[in-house]
């Protein structure tokens, strides 16, 4: 017993040859079939075709069928912290009154506030909370998704937030791919000596996360006023010991040097990437790592906007990812992400829908089984409101046009 989907509309980002992410001029390239059917059986896509060759048996399965609807292949939400305690709703209000990010963190709010709050939260009420938040992306057609501690900032809250992440994983119908980031920001205590700091990452905090196998991924916030290279490359050098492969925000807050760390040490992805200029682009070019920018971000903390047409046409692929999180992007609405990408960012429809899908993939270590409609990849899709082509997608950037969601091959919603 399987599942099919007929009369579609369009079937979108189907591959018979899988990539293993799209870049510079393949990005415009987003390949669709009209008037399509497709079929599920198990967790795993089967097979597809247009509606005029169709001759499937529908006594043996279940009919879906999706007039005037097109399926897309669930979004890959590659950068998220969307395990957190409470929200910051009066930094947002400060935000407003002209204080900026860096001054805000430097007053004691900022992450150092959301550690506070999730020190003081239990472990289920954590779980509870964060579970709001993935349901909600599950709604909006995310059905992979990398989520990050550092939060925790302590041995014992770091554990527990990526106790969380797990908990997630295995409760949810989402993929979710675990990035331990205990250099996250320094803990006040630790102000006049920073070296103790980046001393427990390395000798406590990643130990223990490697002995209980917490995380996949090791991130460190290399930027102005948070880590700097040297303790990068010394986290990400002590997180390779134990397996642990980096995936670290870079370039938010100025030419920190983190896009060439990361790419040193064989990042999956760097993120952010606000400033990035030739240097950083041929680093890039040079390298297996993704480029991965969070236009929610950007627009939340009004930032300059990173220079992802330039990044794409000197051949580059780019990975878009909404940043979740309480301080700088309070949202994991990906269709809004794609619309930010072409109104913000000027790239197209296609180049938008690679790069939270294929690309999203790749830049958590999933491109073989998520990120495309494929023979075989993980039945990851959801169906669409009847609309007038895939375009219109990123172009109603306010209408929720998801329908029905299917993860592991079972309609979830
Ligand atoms: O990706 N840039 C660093 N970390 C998060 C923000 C976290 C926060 O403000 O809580 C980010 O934007
Ligand atoms: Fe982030």
């Amino acid at each position: 017993m399987g599942l099919i989907i007929k009369n579609i509309r369009g079937l979108v980002q189907v591959e018979s040859d899988p990539r293993k992410y799209a870049a510079g001029k393949g990005m415009s390239f987003l390949p669709v079939v009209e008037n399509a059917w497709l079929l599920i059986i198990g967790n795993c896509i089967e097979s597809f075709g247009k509606m005029d060759e169709y001759s499937l048996d529908e006594t043996n399965h279940e009919t879906i069928d999706a007039a005037g609807r097109f399926v897309f292949p669930s979004y890959c939400d590659s950068h998220t912290h969307l395990v957190y305690a409470g929200s910051r709703e009066i930094e947002y209000t400060d935000k407003i009154r002209g204080l900026s990010y860096e001054e805000i963190a430097r007053r004691g709010g900022g992450i150092l506030n959301s550690a506070k709050l999730l020190g003081e939260t239990s472990e289920d009420d954590l779980f509870d909370q964060s579970m709001v938040r993935v349901n909600e992306i599950i709604g909006m057609g995310t059905g992979a998704v990398e989520i990050k501690s550092g939060y925790g900032l302590t041995v014992e809250s770091e554990i527990k937030m990526l106790r969380v992440i797990k908990r997630i994983g295995e409760s949810s119908p989402l993929e979710v791919k675990a990035t331990f980031l205990g250099a996250h920001s320094l803990p006040e205590e630790f102000r006049d000596n920073r070296g103790k700091y980046v001393d427990i990452v390395i000798n406590e905090m990643i130990p223990a996360v490697a002995s209980d196998d917490l995380a996949e991924y090791i991130d460190v916030f290399c930027d102005k006023g948070f880590f700097t290279v040297d303790e990068t490359e010394k986290i990400l050098m002590a997180g390779l010991k134990y397996g642990l492969t980096p995936k670290i925000h870079a370039n938010e807050l100025d030419f920190s040097g983190g896009i060439q760390a990361g790419i040193k040490y064989g990042a999956l992805s760097v993120d952010h990437l606000e400033f990035t200029g030739d240097a950083e682009i041929n680093a890039l070019l040079e390298s297996e790592t993704m480029p991965t920018l969070l236009p929610g971000a950007a627009l939340f903390l009004g930032m300059v906007d990173p220079p992802a047409r330039r990044m794409i046409d000197a051949g580059l692929p780019v990975a878009l990812a909404s940043d979740y999180n309480p301080g700088s992007s309070p949202s994991g609405n990906m269709k809004l992400i794609m619309s930010l990408g072409c109104i913000k960012l000027k790239m197209l429809p296609e180049e938008v829908i690679n790069a939270v899908t294929i690309n999203g993939a790749y830049a958590m270590g999933l491109a073989d089984t998520h990120g495309s409609i494929a023979r075989g990849k993980t039945a990851n899709l959801f169906i669409t409101r009847e609309i007038p082509s895939y375009q219109f997608m990123p172009y109603a950037f306010g209408s929720d046009l998801v329908e029905m969601v299917i993860l592991n091959g079972e309609v979830v919603e």
